[in-house]
């Protein structure tokens, strides 16, 4: 897998991310929404450049502009309910993309420190031949995000696939390197050491979808 980590390069998404990381503003949840989204926009930008572009001539008022647009057909997958601000992101950028919605949750069946990923809800178009964006904010034990991707395999074999994420876990981003092809690209904010006993990301945020749209009721 190649891994693309922005916060390598120091730039103005380390200040998106240290909002969403810092205590007493993350509780702003506008404001965070809005920042995972601006960051889900830098992260598209980056991807964006690794995309196929083809020759396009514009008309402009005065005259023709030669340029080269993407072709890709793009499919946007999020995961619920944590992964809307980031999937609005990506849409911001990519205008045309179709759009696929998974809802995968934690499953504790005996304790709390451990789990089982379980998919409750798929819509997804056909992804045979196309560029498949995966986005998931918290990439703890990347668990998830291999369970969405084996629960898209019916749907079609995309051309090229691109994982997209805010936080890291060094776990997560281990696991999943193993668990998806060298060709796949990962696009990351940033990479964190740990996780605790509870599979969060430390430091991490919290909880991400907790974060964006408030407490949600444990059942
Ligand atoms: N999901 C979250 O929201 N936060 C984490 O730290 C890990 C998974």
């Amino acid at each position: 897998m190649q891994i693309h980590n922005l916060s390598k390069t120091p730039s103005v998404l380390n200040t998106f991310i240290s909002e969403i990381r810092a205590k007493t503003i993350q509780k702003d949840r506008m404001r965070f929404r809005r920042n995972i989204e601006r960051i889900g926009e830098v992260l598209g930008y980056e991807l964006s450049k690794h995309l196929q572009f083809e020759a396009k001539t514009i008309t402009t008022p005065l005259g023709k502009s030669e340029t080269v647009l993407h072709k890709n057909d793009i499919v946007l997958c999020s995961i619920l309910r944590a992964g809307v601000p980031l999937h609005n992101g990506l849409l911001n950028y990519f205008d045309g993309a179709e759009n696929a919605f998974i809802s995968a949750y934690r499953h504790h069946k005996h304790n709390p420190e451990s789990f089982e990923i379980v998919v409750d809800y798929l819509a997804c178009p056909n992804l045979e031949g196309k560029t498949l964006i995966l986005a998931d904010p918290m990439l703890a034990t990347g668990q998830s995000m291999l369970a969405t991707f084996e629960a898209l395999k019916p749907f079609g074999t995309p051309k090229e696939i691109h994982l997209v994420s805010v936080i890291g876990a060094q776990d997560g981003v281990d696991f999943i390197a193993n668990a998806f092809s060298a060709e796949t690209h990962l696009w990351i904010a940033t990479i964190d050491k740990t996780l605790n006993e509870k599979g969060y990301i430390v430091p991490g945020l919290g909880d991400a979808g907790d974060l964006a749209f408030g407490n949600k009721l444990q059942n």
